[in-house]
């Protein structure tokens, strides 16, 4: 009895190695320049809330080959448009938020953690810095306050990268049967200046996927979710991300 106790955590290692190496076995990666956003049709596919089937407009488009070497700060500044403040959700080692925050593009950026342990890790060397702030929390619920206390600070759109999900390691959300994809646009979609946020989700290479006992929503689940809160949603497929504009075209 004790013994099987014992190689339980084994069997769930090695569960979970299987899962990532079944869609490690699925994913080609495709190497992209730093500049393949810049109207590169061969790399991106738009779509509305109109659009029937988005997962399978986007598996037509390989959206689950990775997207291997692009340079997402550049990324994300250019999805910024003139935004003046961003929120980013999985901290992990703070590298992100940090070149972004030096980048002086942004009046406030913050960035959400739900890690104790790279929560303390970053707070101890980021915390404190001016127009830089940390979250520690599970994103699907910190987020609202973030955005209310960002559009206290900077009243306007914010690009969100929503970036927080369980990937083995000391990555929390373990327990949770889905990312908190979902919850986390909800609260964008939700908030005050909603119709000139972006969001950008990334990985989508794994949407539609079941990875480590955690069911990621499907591109169509997204887009119908979205769409229900914002009819005039409008989506972009690129660099592994999924840009969505929350509905005022001139803010794209
Ligand atoms: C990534 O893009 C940013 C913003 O354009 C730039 O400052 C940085 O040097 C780039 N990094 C690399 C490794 O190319
Ligand atoms: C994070 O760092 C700031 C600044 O050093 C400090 O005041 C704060 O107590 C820290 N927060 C936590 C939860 O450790």
């Amino acid at each position: 009895m004790r013994a099987a106790w014992l190689l339980l955590p084994l069997l769930l290692l090695a569960a979970e190695r299987s899962d990532a190496a079944r869609l490690a076995g699925k994913l080609k990666p495709v190497f992209v320049k730093d500049t393949a956003w810049e109207n590169n049709p061969a790399t991106s596919v738009s779509f509305d809330c109109s659009t029937a089937d988005p997962t399978q407009l986007l598996r037509m488009h390989h959206f689950n080959q990775a997207q291997v070497g692009v340079n997402k700060t550049g990324f994300i500044l250019h999805r910024a448009g003139s935004r003046q403040a961003l929120i980013e959700t999985g901290t992990n080692d703070g590298r992100n938020i940090k070149k972004l925050h030096e980048t002086g593009v942004f009046r406030l950026v913050s960035s959400i953690e739900f890690s104790p342990v790279y929560f303390s890790r970053v707070n101890a060397t980021l915390g404190g810095t001016p127009g830089l702030r940390l979250y520690s929390g599970d994103s699907g619920v910190v987020l609202p306050r973030a955005l209310a206390d960002t559009a206290s600070v900077v009243p306007g759109g914010v690009v969100v990268w929503l970036d927080a999900h369980y990937s083995l390691g000391k990555t929390a959300g373990a327990t949770q049967k889905e990312p908190p994809i979902l919850k986390e646009a909800t609260a964008v979609l939700t908030s005050e200046f909603a119709r000139d946020h972006v969001l950008i989700m990334d990985d989508v290479r794994l949407f539609g996927a079941y990875l480590y006992r955690q069911n990621y929503p499907t591109p169509t689940q997204v887009q119908q979710h979205v769409c229900r809160m914002q009819p005039q949603a409008y989506f972009c497929y690129e660099n592994d991300a999924l840009t969505i504009w929350s509905g005022n075209p001139s803010r794209r």
